[in-house]
């Protein structure tokens, strides 16, 4: 018997579109790899549905019967009758509420074994601020940054002239939001509290990071367990034309906002040491299956690495970075998402070996 997959994509994110396209990539890549795929979707309002798998790939509109779930069963009951029980799920929502260990949490009071990052890893990895204090505490270079909180909102000018004496340019961003919602290039004192302000209309804290001036952005994937993981080869992207990093417009609106090499062109010292450095990164957060590794290198010396952030679920559409990655290294993306789904169902099965009992 295949083995049923229910593929969890949409949600309430500005990465609603991406996701549909990741969940394409993943739904036929599954199929090849010899699963039966359930597309379920999570729309940005309303219930989950389970939707046809040819409407989903033809792009035509998604429908189907709403899905109720059956907490501890492990199964959805459809309305109007049945119930579908997955062997896995795959999530590939993007950003808040997906990547960010809510829907991980829903998984396992489903008590359905789920692909990619548990609970902690990913809500830790959606977070700023606790992501590079721990890749920091396991000696990994990360950009001094400052941090105002709600509370330091009205009386923010300390921190804004601690955060002024690093140099510009500054970095400012939200601590746990993605797609660089409110990311802001600030080069004068003047221009640090409106973005500031800024920021905090998208979170309730706000990082202002040290920048790298014309940073080499370089991207990692890694693949694997707590027990062991695997580094792809590097890439790296190139923001083009009028954007001088990468935001929200270079990244989803502009079609020729980045140029992606692959692999970067970097000394074999230095990309050897980024490998080593992302699988570190990803142990220190907990990481299961799948994280891409975003770092900065200093144009001027590439010695200079800093962590930049790492992805719990990183797109997986056709022309995404992770996919690509992955192939570039020689491995196939059916490959990978086949070991995604063994991960899972490997982890989930030595999580029911674990003793619940007291002795
Ligand atoms: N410290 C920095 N130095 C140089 N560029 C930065 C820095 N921080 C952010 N950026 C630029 O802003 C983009 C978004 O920042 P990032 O921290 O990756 O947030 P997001 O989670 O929104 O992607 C980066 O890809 C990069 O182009
Ligand atoms: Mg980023």
């Amino acid at each position: 018997m295949k083995k049923k997959i229910a593929v969890i994509f949409g949600g309430k994110s500005p990465e609603h579109e991406v996701s549909i396209e990741s969940a394409k990539t993943v739904c036929a890549r599954l199929r090849a790899a010899g699963f039966a795929v359930l597309p379920f979707y999570a729309p940005r309002e309303g219930a989950w549905r389970l939707v046809g798998l040819a409407d989903l790939l033809a792009g035509r509109p998604l429908k189907g019967p709403a899905l109720e779930p059956s907490l501890g069963a492990g199964c959805f009951l459809k309305a109007g009758g049945g119930r579908v029980k997955p062997d896995a799920a795959f999530p590939i929502i993007h950003g808040s509420t997906g990547e960010d260990g809510v829907l991980q949490g829903f998984l396992e009071l489903l008590g359905l074994p789920y692909t990619g990052c548990g609970v902690t890893a990913s809500a830790v990895g959606m977070n700023k601020i606790i992501s590079k204090e721990l890749v920091a505490l396991d000696g990994v270079p990360v950009l001094p940054h400052v941090v105002v909180r709600a509370h330091q909102k009205a009386a923010m000018g300390p921190l804004l002239a601690r955060a002024a004496r690093l140099g510009f340019p500054l970095f400012v961003k939200p601590v746990a939001q993605g797609s660089s919602v409110g990311v802001a290039k600030v080069k004068t004192a003047a221009a640090l509290r409106p973005a500031v302000l800024n920021a905090f209309r998208f979170d309730s804290a706000v990082m202002i990071e040290k920048g790298v001036d014309r940073a080499r952005e370089i991207v990692v994937g890694v693949l694997g367990s707590p027990e062991g993981a695997a580094a792809s080869v590097c890439g790296q992207v190139v923001p083009q034309g009028k954007h001088e990093f990468f935001d929200y417009e270079a990244k989803y609106l502009d079609d020729n906002g980045m140029r992606f090499l692959l692999p970067a062109p970097l000394p074999a010292a230095v990309a050897a040491r980024l490998r080593a450095l992302a699988v570190r990164i990803f142990m220190a957060l907990g990481g299961s299956g799948l994280a891409r590794i975003d770092f900065f290198v200093d144009p001027k010396d590439s010695k200079r690495v800093y962590f930049c952030e790492i992805n719990t679920l990183p797109g997986f559409t056709s022309h995404s970075l992770y996919p690509r990655l992955w192939e570039r290294t020689g491995l196939k993306p059916e490959r990978v998402l086949k070991r995604l789904v063994d991960m899972a169902l490997r982890s989930a099965a030595a999580r029911r070996r674990l003793t619940t009992a007291r002795k």
